[in-house]
């Protein structure tokens, strides 16, 4: 008997053994450039609820699934001329389209919930990639955390967090992001930004013209109504840590732990501290993000003050992370 979860590297014959668990229907943890992935099988419909059951996951929220490139992606949506003008641009990469769902998808229905929509997504980490290979299949995977919670951008996270739920980790290092990849949805019109990332608007806009985003306001922002979660990575509270988290600190109190961004020397006190960026690059603290959320995240301070963050490029993905980090729990059930 093999003691759960096996904690490999990601060699050749590693990626080969979690491609053969995949088909066997057990769960497969493995490195992306965003962040760690909860893989199965797409097609295996007991595969994918056991997903939904290890997340502790309602089965209302749907799953992206994961392809080798824009072909395998044309076998699971319906892709037009902008889909496809940006799968040839963003992917590989952070990036997640929302598209109808083809009847004849080899993916379960319980992937997308029921909906007739599908969120695809080619990753560009080369060790999603050899897995995707080696499996030669669409491979659903949500972050690999427990639902509501902080998403792993270690292995030892998601070890933690989903122990013997999982029955191989992939253990590529951290990932380079850091934060959950940037989804479109393509079903609307003008198509619709449901959770920023690093791949922004104006790179979006850039390639197939405008887009509504949250930042728009209303029709934009069905966020705020819990009953619609048609992307439930929008719900209030989300990628939540144990602690209450507080946004824009300019002070700490003494049983803080303070989350700096740019130089800090100037706020005194805390019971510890950690730093996004000390020189204030926003993509150096995307990717320290969870990290630093996850080490702060101890019942041995009352607290998490986050200093402010600024609202350009992948700041905004950063923000929008943090909200739902410190939105209370009861008003919105974290998904
Ligand atoms: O970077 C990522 O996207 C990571 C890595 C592992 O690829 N995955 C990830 O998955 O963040 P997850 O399950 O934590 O977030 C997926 C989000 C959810 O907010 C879900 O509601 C939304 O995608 N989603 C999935 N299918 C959808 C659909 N058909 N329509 C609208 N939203 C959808
Ligand atoms: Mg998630």
């Amino acid at each position: 008997m093999i003691a759960r979860p096996e904690i490999l590297p990601p060699s050749a014959a590693a990626i080969a053994r979690a491609a053969e668990l995949l088909r066997a229907g057990e769960l497969v943890a493995f490195p992306t450039e965003t962040v760690y992935g909860l893989g199965a099988d797409a097609a295996n419909q007991d595969a994918v609820e056991s997903v939904f059951a290890a997340k502790g996951r309602p089965q209302f929220n749907p799953l992206i699934v994961h392809v080798a490139d824009l072909e395998m992606a044309e076998q699971v949506a319906v892709f037009d001329d902008r889909a496809r003008t940006l799968g040839h641009g963003l992917w590989a990469g952070p990036f997640t389209v929302v598209l109808p769902r083809r009847d004849d998808a080899p993916v379960s229905p319980l992937v997308s919930a029921g909906l007739d929509t599908v969120a695809v997504r080619v990753p560009g980490h080369q060790v999603a990639q050899g897995l995707l290979r080696a499996f030669d299949r669409p491979i659903a995977a949500p972050s690999a955390n427990r639902s509501g919670g902080v998403s792993p951008t270690t292995p030892i996270h998601v070890a933690k967090d989903l122990g013997e739920r999982v029955a191989m980790i992939l253990a590529g290092g951290r990932c380079q992001v850091g934060l959950e990849s940037t989804i479109l949805d393509m079903t609307t019109d003008p198509p619709r930004l449901l959770r920023p990332g690093r791949v922004g608007r104006r790179e979006i806009e850039g390639l197939i013209g405008p887009i509504a985003a949250p930042e728009d306001g209303d029709a934009a922002a069905p966020a705020a109504d819990p009953t619609a979660p048609n992307a439930p990575g929008q719900l209030a509270s989300h990628y939540a840590p144990r602690l209450p988290v507080r946004l824009n600190a300019v002070t700490v109190g003494p049983t803080e732990a303070l989350l700096a961004f740019g130089p800090d020397r100037y706020i005194r006190g805390g019971a510890t501290r950690l730093n996004l960026s000390p020189e204030g690059d926003l993509h150096e603290a995307a990717a320290n993000l969870y990290a630093m959320i996850h080490r702060l995240d101890d019942p041995a301070y009352t607290a998490i003050a986050v200093m402010p963050i600024p609202e350009r490029s992948i700041g905004f993905a950063i923000n929008d992370r943090l909200r739902r980090a410190a939105a209370p729990r009861g008003a919105v059930r974290p998904s």
